[in-house]
């Protein structure tokens, strides 16, 4: 077993917190959450579907032992937002972070699209972000009562890229609201931060992203310098770090976990990698003392 694939933090580290996971019922947003659980947070997992939710928080109770509510709400609606965060402090007291997870996707040609397709993606990723970001920033203000918000964006976010135009345009609008409101919001003691994932395996984005029959032909795998996909533990690891007070002076961060992916892509030679060792001799003469 690697050190990446184990749990990091002391234990109790989370102990007293409540934290809000949007989208925590599968992928990325579960793991999160079960590794808040064991680091002895009260963990409250939101999204659409209630069945899936629902099984999930026994699940991890049952595996943890910890305090997990599950809740159905849609983040693009408000006042379901505002009902989801009530639920919460009836049953755990108060809310002290918020975790922007939920998120839609798919790729397409941008020509493809319908306006009601670009609008579901950046209705859940930058509408439903905000939505949640502002009613507990709203709170946490009125309460004088310092207030943790992190958001699961991607690289893509500051490089852009074609084919998830709308994912991408949304998660560039949830890493300024973090950079905007960590500037605005820090004074008032709450503090704004993000992560940017490289590829990490879940069903969610597999089946939307990596289609079997893409995956084939364009191997995700061969765009990373480290030659493998995120372990879930380590993203876990990281969010736990920034939703705890062991990161109190880190504000308007955004941590990218991906192998090297992206800065890899943005490398003007980093593609002649595929050079093989002979070729640099014959290289080597063309181009020594030119
Ligand atoms: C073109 C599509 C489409 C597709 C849906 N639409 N899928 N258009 N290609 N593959 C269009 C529909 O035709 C419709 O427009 C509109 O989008 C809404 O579609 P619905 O199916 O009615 O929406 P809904 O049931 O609400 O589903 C939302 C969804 C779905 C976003 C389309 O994929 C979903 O529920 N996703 C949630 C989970 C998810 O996406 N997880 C992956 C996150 S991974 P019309 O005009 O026909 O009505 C991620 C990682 C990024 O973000 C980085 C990786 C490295
Ligand atoms: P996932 O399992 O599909 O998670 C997305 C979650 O969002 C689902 O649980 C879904 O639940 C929820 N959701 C969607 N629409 C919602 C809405 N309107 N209201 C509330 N919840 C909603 O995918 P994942 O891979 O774990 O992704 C988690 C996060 O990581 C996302 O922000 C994603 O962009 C980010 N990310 C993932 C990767 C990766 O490689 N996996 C890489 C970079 C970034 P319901 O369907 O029940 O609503």
């Amino acid at each position: 077993m690697s050190a990446y694939t184990e749990p990091m933090l002391k234990e109790g580290s989370l102990k007293g917190k409540t934290i809000i996971v949007t989208g925590g019922g599968t992928g990325l947003g579960r793991s999160m959450t079960k590794y808040f659980l064991e680091l002895g947070a009260n963990v409250t997992i939101a999204s659409r579907k209630l069945d899936v939710i629902q099984a999930t928080a026994e699940e991890l109770r049952k595996e943890t032992g910890g305090n997990i509510l599950g809740l159905a709400c849609d983040v693009r609606k408000y006042d379901e937002v505002e009902a989801m965060i009530a639920k919460t402090k009836e049953e755990f007291g108060y809310v002290d972070v918020l975790v922007n997870n939920a998120a839609g996707n798919f790729i397409s040609p941008t020509e493809r699209l319908s306006h009601k397709g670009f609008d579901v993606v950046v209705d859940i990723v930058l509408k439903g972000s905000y939505n949640c970001t502002l009613a507990l920033g709203k709170m946490w203000i009125a309460d004088k009562k310092p207030g943790n918000v992190l958001s699961i964006v991607t690289t893509y976010a500051w490089t852009g890229s074609g084919y998830v135009v709308p994912s991408a345009v949304a998660k560039a609008g949830v890493l300024m609201m973090t950079r905007s409101l960590a500037a605005e919001w820090g004074r008032k003691g709450i503090r704004l931060n993000a992560i940017a994932p490289g590829p990490f395996p879940t069903q969610g984005a597999w089946q939307r992203l990596f289609p079997q029959d893409l995956a084939n032909e364009i191997d995700p795998l061969k765009r990373i310098p480290l030659g493998r996909f995120g372990e879930h533990q380590e993203l876990a690891n990281l969010a736990a770090y920034l939703v705890s007070d062991y990161s109190a002076y880190v504000n308007g961060e955004v941590v990218t976990i991906d192998g090297g992916e992206w800065i890899h892509g943005a490398g003007e030679f980093t593609n002649l990698g595929a050079v093989p060792d002979d070729m640099w001799d014959a290289i080597e003469k063309m181009t020594r003392g030119k």
